[in-house]
């Protein structure tokens, strides 16, 4: 009985070992069986972008929607089959862009180093590229994640939406591990792209029963963006650039923030709280101090592990 029990709690503590150790991401995962992997997937992001400005912004969120559904298993990459809508044609990714980029770097990727590198990494090594490229930091990406099998389009349901207040917004970091502080500097990350109309209509019509445009935006950025996204918008690619620097990656979003020009909601709700206004406005101030921040938070969220079981060989499709 007493052998029983101390071979299970063995056979426990192993298992748990081994968990932990499938898990864990390390700096020189391929260093032995993909020497080039960065640099293959630095190549496929600088050429794309030579030719559209908007892939790292693209890029960039392609990765924390990936980490935020599922954990950083690829799954934001995988099609729709006649049995199942992914999650790249759920509301809230329709605008996701740039898949070409990943794929084109697998292809590579496939023909050096078959069956080694997962999508999950290179989407991960993609925004960091994005990052660097676009006159930000760069960072040494932990590797070893693995793929999913499984996109579920109603999935991305529990994508933090740009309409969330603060305590919204705090309790969709929470469930994934993140602090206060990584929403705030990683919502650094609309120091780079676009948005649709659409996402930011709440704050510019029908605010509130007594007001049209939400009080807290500044007059004539709320007016100019009006002008651009009318009540009744029928151009479907009109919409504002995230910050007034949109392919640099600096600090400008913030300073913006404390101006009253921010596009979401999200964005607003970071000066409503005194904790994070307290860091919005350190980061306005500092851009070393805000890219200090950013990179933690994203080895962070970049971290956030998925169920992936394989290493695809067709980021859109499982094996
Ligand atoms: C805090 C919660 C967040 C919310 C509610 C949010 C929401 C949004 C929305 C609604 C858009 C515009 C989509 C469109 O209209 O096409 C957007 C764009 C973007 N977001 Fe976020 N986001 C959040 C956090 C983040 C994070 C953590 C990152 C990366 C670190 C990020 C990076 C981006 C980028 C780069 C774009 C521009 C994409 C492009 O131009 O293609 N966002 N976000």
């Amino acid at each position: 009985m007493e052998f029983c029990s101390s071979f299970l709690l063995g056979f426990v503590v192993v298992a748990l070992i081994n968990w932990n150790g499938s898990n864990a991401l390390s700096s020189n995962y391929y260093e032995q069986t993909c020497p080039m992997v960065e640099s293959m997937v630095t190549n496929a992001v600088k050429k794309a972008m030579l030719n559209d400005r908007t892939v790292p912004a693209a890029l960039l969120r392609m990765h924390f929607h990936d980490c935020f559904i599922r954990g950083c298993d690829g799954s934001v990459l995988l099609n729709s089959t006649a049995t199942n809508q992914a999650e790249k044609d759920g509301p809230a990714n329709i605008s996701l862009h740039a898949f070409y980029v990943i794929d084109n770097a697998k292809k590579v990727l496939e023909a050096m180093c078959p069956g080694t590198v997962s999508c999950a990494d290179i989407v991960a090594l993609a925004a960091r590229d994005a990052v660097h490229l676009s006159g930000g930091p760069s960072w040494v990406v932990p590797k070893g994640r693995k793929d999913g099998r499984f996109s579920i389009a109603s999935e991305t349901r529990q994508l933090p939406a740009p309409t969330f207040n603060i305590s919204q917004l705090q309790q969709s970091f929470s469930q994934r591990g993140l602090s206060m502080d990584d929403l705030v500097a990683l919502s650094g990350g609309h120091t780079l792209g676009f948005a649709h109309c659409s996402s930011f209509q709440n704050r510019i019509h029908n605010f509130a029963t007594t007001q049209d445009v939400d009080p807290s935006m500044h007059q004539s950025f709320a007016a100019s963006l009006r002008r651009v996204c009318p009540m009744h918008n029928k151009v479907n690619n009109a919409g504002a650039n995230l910050d007034s620097t949109p392919t640099t990656f600096d600090n400008r979003y913030y300073k913006l923030l404390l101006e009253g020009k921010s596009i979401f909601s999200s964005d607003q709700a970071l000066v409503t709280n005194p904790t994070t206004k307290t860091l919005v406005a350190k980061f306005a101030d500092s851009r070393q101090e805000f890219e200090k921040a950013f990179v933690e938070s994203m080895i962070k969220m970049s971290s956030i592990s998925g169920g992936g079981q394989e290493v695809r060989l067709n980021c859109r499709v499982a094996n």
